[in-house]
């Protein structure tokens, strides 16, 4: 074994310990420790250098946690053979930090690989370390950014004696956030060609079962509903195989204590930066242990490493909370507001925006478009924004894509003529594209037949009438970004809403070889990932917001380029409470694009009151989505007033702690939420009363977050409550005067008793 050293000159000897700030390497006990603000991970180098996972969890002091592993002779989990006469150590029952598979641990594995020789097993074995500050970057994936006073790395090598195969294990550690991250660099080092089957992107092994599973499904337009469930004997999963994170599993689970709830208990919260295929497996094995893994779905997935090559996964952002499911929310909103999201609008206010695509589908002509954008100028919008249908011969979904030119018998005149007229009314400008896919009644498609993923000798799986470009291949992706690079300048877009409406099929690229088609899918998305950070790189002021289908794409890769994300193309104000509350597990509120659209709703004739429809849309990146045209004289001016309203509250939005005050899919009476400033000296709840009873109950809402002695000033009726009278004694949700009606409440700090 050797032992690698740390390169930084702070890094000191104390007591028999190798530290640097957060992190530490005891040479005697050969335990690792991470240390954030509230949490610690350790890690040991055990027998025959095997890497253990020991604890992460509440801060235990100067403990390390080794006692917590006892070795018995297990019947049927056999023993390694350097172990000779040991038959208490098995790796079948050791927690492990990254297992391999092929050693007598049959549980689920991080590692699979073949080899040439058409072998199979892989046998860890820790080599060294190195702690750097700052934080590791990854090669064209996403991934939280720490400069050195924000973050410091922590890598270990394993590596396997035969092969020489190199997996180095990085862990970020943001102390400040309560975040530690993880990926792995697999390296081969040998002369033979290893083919990595599976590599996920961390594993973490529990001591005991008792723990549920909270995870985020749904479908296309009910996005991110939430679902808890006790840990099972046997393997579950949640995971996607359409070539994109999902509408219907998303990449961030929450393991947490049976008695968890929202203010109190452990929880722990797995959120993968990656946006294509992944699997999280949790697996309770014999031992009533719990093993979590989550990475890169294996499905269709190969990699081949000839000598030299390095494999890098995607990103794990992984927070442990000790005080609920509100505390790790607020750690994951923080550290992706502070550390993920790169644009200048991560917590700026964001121009309030009009979008045409629920007021006019494709049937728009310039005038249409103008008097939208007109009209939003006279109600108080910052920016129009020009969806689907303006391109090609984009008069229906069956054709158009791909051809990234103006449709001119649409927009006579063309683009730039259209939005210089909407600039000068002093509006923003905002554009739709959907750069990764092509109709088959293109131009483009006709000129580059080739260009798709494509089955050989197979019909395409056809999907909205579309197929996927093959964006693996260099040449197709500048051809697409050049197209539209050209028409972003001739506009001078100040917005991008980047969409992508079909799961990927036909998963074979023309231009790999057949021994490298398991390598389609990853390189899609590291295509998908280059486009985007070209675009970013190219309009650094642009603000950029994802979309795939509405919500389709809502994880942490895809906010590391853009600041939000239309969270659903479902825009009834009822659904969205359940949407958007499954969201904000995960994501901060600012990410997700919410809009004001028309009653009966276009998604499922639900009529529900205009003010209703703000309020909830508030609790997002606040907009329109209707034909402003059309709105009565009052319906203008409420959406006048709700704009200023928004404007009042969007830096609790932006910046706020966010408390999820009802569970939607517990509570048939209301649904609530609530912003508090950081500094608590202002709190927004709103929310919306769904039934009205007649006699009814009078329903008292507790508040969360406030500074129990201080006092609060209700701003609408002047009434002045302390903190604790809001959060212990309660306040009586407004008697109703029908279904659905808004709650909103504004508190102020105050000097007044
Ligand atoms: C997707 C989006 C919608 C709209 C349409 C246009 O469904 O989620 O907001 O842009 O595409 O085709």
């Amino acid at each position: 074994m050797s032992t690698g050293v740390g390169t930084r000159p702070f890094l000191e000897w104390v007591k028999g310990e190798i530290i640097m700030k957060h992190i530490s390497y005891n040479e005697k006990t050969k335990v690792f420790k991470l240390h954030t603000k509230n949490s610690v991970y350790q890690m040991q180098v055990r027998d025959y250098d095997t890497l253990a996972h020991l604890y992460f969890g509440a801060d235990i002091g100067d403990s390390d946690a080794s006692h917590r592993i006892i070795s018995l002779d297990r019947g049927f989990s056999g023993n390694p053979y350097e172990a000779g006469d040991d038959r208490t150590f098995s790796l079948d029952v050791l927690p492990q930090e990254y297992s391999g598979y092929g050693n007598g641990d049959y549980r689920i594995n991080a590692l699979e690989v073949t080899h040439e020789d058409g072998s199979d097993a892989i046998h860890l074995r820790y080599e060294s370390y190195q702690m750097t500050e700052g934080k590791y970057s990854l090669k064209g994936l996403p991934c939280m950014f720490g400069n050195a006073e924000e973050a410091e790395t922590l890598e270990i090598v394993l590596y396997d004696r035969i092969t020489n195969l190199k997996v180095h294990l990085l862990y970020g550690v943001f102390y400040d956030l309560d975040v530690i991250t993880r990926s792995v660099r697999i390296e081969n080092k040998g002369d033979r060609t290893v083919t990595i089957q599976r590599a996920m992107s961390m594993e973490m092994d529990y001591p005991n079962k008792h723990m549920d599973l909270i995870h985020f499904y749904g479908r296309h337009s009910m996005e991110r509903l939430t679902e808890r469930l006790p840990l099972y004997h046997g393997v579950q999963s949640v995971e996607s195989k359409r070539g994109m994170s999902s509408h219907q599993h998303n990449p961030f689970v929450i393991l947490c204590d049976r008695g968890t709830s929202e203010k109190h208990g452990d929880c722990y919260g797995f959120a993968l930066a990656y946006s294509g295929n992944f699997r999280c497996e949790i697996e309770v094995d014999q031992m009533e242990q719990a093993r979590l893994v989550i990475g890169i779905h294996p499905y269709h997935f190969s990699f081949r490493l000839n000598t030299g090559d390095v494999f890098e996964t995607p990103e794990v952002i992984m927070a442990y909370s000790s005080e609920g499911l509100s505390g790790l929310s607020h750690i994951y909103h923080d550290a992706y507001r502070s550390n993920l999201i790169r644009s200048k609008y991560v917590t700026a206010p964001r121009p309030i925006l009009v979008n045409n695509w629920e007021a006019t589908y494709f049937n728009f002509d310039e005038e249409k478009l103008y008097n939208i954008a007109k009209n939003a100028k006279e109600i108080g919008l910052d920016m129009f924004v020009l969806d689907d249908g303006w391109f090609g011969k984009r008069d229906t979904d069956y054709s158009g894509l791909g051809d990234w030119v103006v449709n001119e018998s649409k927009i006579k005149g063309g683009l730039p003529h259209l939005v210089s007229r909407i600039k000068a009314l002093g509006m923003k400008f905002g554009l739709w594209i959907e750069p990764e896919m092509v109709s088959e009644d293109s131009d483009l498609y006709r000129n580059h037949p080739d260009w798709i993923l494509r089955i050989p000798q197979r019909n395409m799986t056809r999907s909205r009438h579309q197929l996927n470009l093959d964006i693996t291949r260099k040449e197709v992706r500048d051809y697409v970004m050049a197209q539209i690079f050209r028409v972003l300048d001739s506009c001078g877009a100040d917005y991008v809403k980047w969409d992508m409406n079909r799961s990927v099929a036909n998963v074979y690229s023309s231009a790999l070889p057949s021994e490298r088609q398991g390598e389609v899918f990853h390189r899609y998305m590291l295509g998908v990932y280059e486009m985007m950070e070209q675009l970013v790189t190219r309009y650094p002021d642009l603000l950029f917001e994802n979309c795939a289908g509405g919500g389709g794409r809502f994880d942490a890769g895809m906010l590391y380029y853009s600041p939000q994300i239309w969270c659903s193309d479902n825009t009834d104000a009822i659904d969205r409470l359940k949407i958007q509350y499954g969201t904000s597990f995960g994501y901060p509120i600012s990410t997700m694009g919410a809009h004001v659209s028309v009653c009966p709703n276009h998604q499922t004739g639900r009529t529900t009151p205009f003010e209703t429809r703000a309020v909830v849309a508030s609790a997002g990146t606040f907009g329109f989505e209707l034909d402003l045209e059309h709105l009565t004289p009052e319906e203008r001016e409420m959406a006048q007033k709700q704009i200023q309203e928004y404007k009042k509250i969007e830096h609790l939005v932006q910046t706020g702690d966010y408390y999820r005050l009802s569970d939607p899919f517990r509570n048939d009476d209301y649904v609530i939420w609530q912003f508090v400033s950081k500094d608590k000296k202002e709190t927004v709840v709103n929310g919306v009363q769904l039934r009205n009873e007649p006699n009814p109950h009078i329903h008292l809402i507790y508040l969360d977050g406030l500074l129990p002695q201080e006092h609060y000033e209700d701003l609408a009726t002047g009434s002045v409550y302390t903190g604790a009278a809001l959060m212990k004694a309660g306040i009586p949700l407004p008697v109703g005067k029908g279904d659905y009606q808004p709650i909103q409440f504004h508190f102020i700090k105050t000097d007044k008793h």
